[in-house]
């Protein structure tokens, strides 16, 4: 049977109720789950998972955004589940995704997309070897009553603050600021999302999507 290596990225973990309808969405699709781990991923494992873009202008950030914050790690199994789960994210760019789709529903900006899915058969064996391996990830047959137990306590906490948080992205590079003031309010949004996190984690994952603002801002000058 198929499988897929699902990362709920630290944007889908810290805001807990998007990270929670993401995998109930994917659930519900049929799809059965394998394993279920959150963790912080270290840098060395950041850049083994994303090896294939190691050179390439965004690998620094794609780094930093990774790891600045805890991740949800899960491994969902179903036949087709590797473009089911594709199909389901939508297009790598938010604002290129269509709206229907997790991404375009609850993306922030850009790369800053959620959640990372297996593209082919071949790259979900080689990403699951590397997650449950140094990873640390298991599978066991308590992964599902996991997930539906983090879905009942998170898809309906707290309010979703995804459109302000677009809102603060698309007006600091229009009208590009790059002041503190960027950082502070995207910080004060994400906070009133997280849920059992870390304030370290909530401020570090601001600073890697105001990192990107700053390059965009960088790039239109
Ligand atoms: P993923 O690997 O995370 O599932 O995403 P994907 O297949 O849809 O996209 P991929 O091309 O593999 O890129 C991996 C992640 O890198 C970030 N990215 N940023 N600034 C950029 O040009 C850029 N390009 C890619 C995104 O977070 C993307 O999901
Ligand atoms: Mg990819």
């Amino acid at each position: 049977m198929e499988r897929s290596l699902v990362i709920i990225k630290p944007d889908g973990t810290v805001r807990r109720k998007i990270g929670a309808l993401v995998i109930e969405a994917l659930r519900e699709k049929g799809f059965t789950i394998r394993a279920f781990k959150e963790m912080k991923v270290s840098k060395d494992l950041a850049e083994q998972h994303y090896a294939v873009h190691r050179g390439k202008p965004f690998f620094p950030w794609l780094v930093q955004f990774i790891t600045s914050a805890r991740v949800l790690v899960v491994i969902f199994e179903a036949d087709g589940v590797i473009q089911g789960i594709r199909d389901a994210l939508g297009a790598t760019f938010v604002q290129k995704a269509s709206p229907d789709s997790l991404r375009g529903k609850y993306g922030i900006w850009g790369g800053i997309n959620i959640a990372h899915a297996s593209d082919a058969p071949e790259t979900a064996a080689n990403e699951i070897d590397l997650w449950t391996g140094v990873g640390g990830v298991v599978e066991s047959d308590g992964a599902d009553a996991e997930a539906v137990a983090y879905i009942e306590k998170y898809a309906n906490s707290g309010v979703d603050h995804t459109l302000e948080i677009r809102d603060t992205i698309v007006k600091a590079i229009e009208s590009k600021d790059t002041s503190d003031n960027v950082l502070r309010t995207l910080e004060n949004l994400l906070g009133l999302d997280a849920r059992n996190i870390d304030d370290a984690e909530v401020t570090a994952l601001a600073e890697a999507i105001f990192a990107l603002i700053k390059e965009e801002v960088e790039k239109s000058q």
